[in-house]
């Protein structure tokens, strides 16, 4: 349906610029959230390697409630302050976990994961979801990768949520 020239060898820099520029192309004149957050999950899944899971979860009355991911079936609602998610949720923090087994309170959805990153979706100034990302791999995610989903969850969140 859409093509991309992201290119995986380049240097993180370049490689989060044409993620960016993927993903603001999928969610432009497109006002549903949950068709975008589908749309940015499976971009994700696609060109960010070494991941077990890629998905949103929402705010919805005070929790979290799973949204549109890639990857195995997953927790369906997470408590605000509960879990990696629920902490970036709460304090409207990244979260990036080196070793998920180091994290008190990890909610283990699918028992491969061995780090995680996650970046609220903040709306209005509000936390309206969370994009997770898991890895398989210990250490996986990079202070470029954080930079890099950071700023393309800031640049599409009002298409999020
Ligand atoms: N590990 C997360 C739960 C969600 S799954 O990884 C998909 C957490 O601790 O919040």
């Amino acid at each position: 349906m859409h093509n991309f020239s992201i290119d995986q060898s380049k240097s993180e820099d370049i490689f989060y610029q044409e993620l960016l520029s993927a993903a603001s192309a999928l969610v432009t004149d497109e006002p549903d959230s949950i068709a975008n957050m589908a749309n940015i999950s499976a971009l994700i899944w696609q060109y960010v390697p070494d991941l077990n899971w890629a998905g949103f979860y929402r705010v919805i009355d005070g929790e979290l409630v799973l949204g549109p991911f890639q990857g195995k079936t997953a927790c369906i609602r997470i408590a605000m302050g509960k879990g990696v998610c629920g902490t970036a949720a709460q304090s409207g923090e990244v979260q990036r976990v080196a070793d998920v087994h180091d994290f008190p309170g990890h909610i283990a959805c699918d028992a491969d994961s061995r780090s995680e990153l996650v970046v609220p979706v903040i709306r209005n100034e509000k936390v309206v979801a969370v994009l997770d990302l898991d890895s398989p791999m210990p250490d996986r995610f990079t202070a470029q990768d954080q930079a890099g989903l950071t700023k393309l969850i800031a640049t599409i969140a009002n298409e999020l949520g």
